[in-house]
């Protein structure tokens, strides 16, 4: 009896210590790119409503390029003031020494669920240094009602789509209806354009910057090629301030009616069907154009990953969250309310996912067989490599200069970077 009593009351004690010594505040980075900060929320509160912890979600810059900087400071600080970080899928080679192993904390058969291609790319020297949350693919968006009207198909190639935008804008103007515009997309000199700049070249069967070897391939007359196509567009029928736009721009300009296509990420599709959106059953979503009949269609993979900082108080927690945050059902509910495409492959079968978002099913290949930018095989230094490409698109865009010129100057560029192509 006596011993009963004494084990419940040690019993209580402990594991009311426990308890205690467990219950933490853990933070995280989220983007505030369409529904992503109001989402991240959501899911860190149900968490911590489940688990008991607390969690303070902090809000990072939309664009790729500044929140990278933004994170390279904190961790060379080695700051405890973000526990989970979400990164960019091209951020694995830079950031991998400031992260834990995930592979300790989450089991194998969640991790397993996952694009394998993706769980590659977040494996550094054997460590999973982060987990898929969502995946990325640039898609083109259209006026189902505009091109109805003007009797035109969605374009396979760049230049059709150069003259349909023309076509129906033309049509427009003389109508009316001032505004609008043919095509938006991202050319700001940032990640995102770098991503755009590199559908367009790839298309036209000029590479990928750096090949998986790590030679410099993008000194080619079809990248330059892709690359003057696109500078044709800007002040005809995109606007000029389309060189200073990102994802939220473009989205801000096709959502109020005012463009005819629109290159984006999935995450548009939600909020352009939302019930205040001026374009909301209009929208129809296709793979990105090729570069000519002989091109072919490429989207850039994008997409981003949770990790935990190895200077996190409480690596053990902050893990249990990203294991939440990362599973099937979390996945599910975000790829529902927000069209951010999941990174378990099953979660495209799902009917109610399908239901949200018709175009996961239909782009299913587009999604799963996107371009990489060469950020594996440039490790560490593709952040410099990018901001090259986009500064040598920019250049080429805003008429400074020409595909071919850039280019070569690109390409010594990159040799230097390289020491000769020896990333
Ligand atoms: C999207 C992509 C990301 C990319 C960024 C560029 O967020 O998911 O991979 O770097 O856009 O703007």
């Amino acid at each position: 009896m006596r011993k009963t009593i004494i084990a419940a009351a040690l019993a209580t004690l402990f594991g009311a210590t426990l308890a205690s010594a467990q219950a933490a505040t853990i933070s995280i980075s989220c983007g505030a790119v369409g529904l992503e900060l109001q989402l991240c929320q959501q899911g860190a509160n149900a968490w911590a409503k489940a688990t008991g912890n607390q969690v303070k979600v902090i809000s990072t810059p939309n664009s790729s390029t500044e929140r990278l900087a933004l994170y390279q400071q904190m961790l060379a600080a080695n700051s405890s003031d973000i526990d989970v970080y979400q990164i960019d899928v091209i951020w694995p080679g830079i950031l991998a020494n400031h992260f834990i192993d995930l592979s300790k904390h989450i089991d194998k058969a969640q991790i397993d669920q996952n694009f394998k291609a993706i769980i590659e790319n977040n494996t550094v020297d054997g460590a999973l240094v982060a987990m898929p949350w969502f995946t990325d693919a640039g898609v083109l968006y259209y006026r189902k009602d505009l091109l109805d009207k003007y009797g035109k198909k969605p374009p396979t190639t760049w230049q059709e789509l150069t003259e349909t935008a023309k076509a129906i804008v033309d049509g427009e103007h003389a109508a009316g209806n001032a505004k609008l515009q043919g095509f938006v997309f991202q050319a700001k000199a940032y990640e995102g354009l770098t991503c755009d700049a590199l559908e367009w070249v790839d298309s036209f069967g000029g590479g990928t910057i750096v090949a998986p070897d790590g030679k410099i391939t993008i000194n080619n007359s079809k990248a330059a090629a892709a690359l003057d196509l696109a500078a044709t567009w800007i002040g005809k029928i995109a606007p000029e301030g389309v060189l200073n736009y990102a994802e939220e721009e473009s989205r801000g300009v096709f959502q109020s009616g005012n463009a005819v296509f629109m290159r984006n990420w999935p995450y548009a599709w939600a909020l352009g069907n939302a019930p205040d959106s001026e374009v909301k059953g209009k929208i129809g979503v296709t793979v990105l154009p090729m570069g000519g009949a002989d091109g072919k269609h490429a989207a850039t993979l994008g997409g981003w990953q949770l990790a935990v900082s190895k200077y996190s108080a409480n690596p053990d927690i902050a893990a249990d969250l990203v294991k939440y945050l990362t599973s099937y059902d979390e996945q599910k509910r975000r790829a529902i309310k927000g069209s951010y495409n999941p990174t378990i492959a099953k979660l495209y079968q799902d009917p109610e996912v399908l239901a949200a978002n018709p175009f996961f099913g239909d782009l299913y290949e587009t999604f799963t067989h996107a371009v990489a930018r060469p950020s594996r095989v440039t490790g560490a230094k593709y952040n410099q490599v990018s901001s090259e490409f986009f500064n040598a698109a920019h250049a080429v865009l805003s008429g400074k200069t020409d595909g071919a010129t850039a280019l070569a100057a690109l390409e010594k560029k990159l040799d230097r970077l390289s020491r000769g192509g020896r990333w």
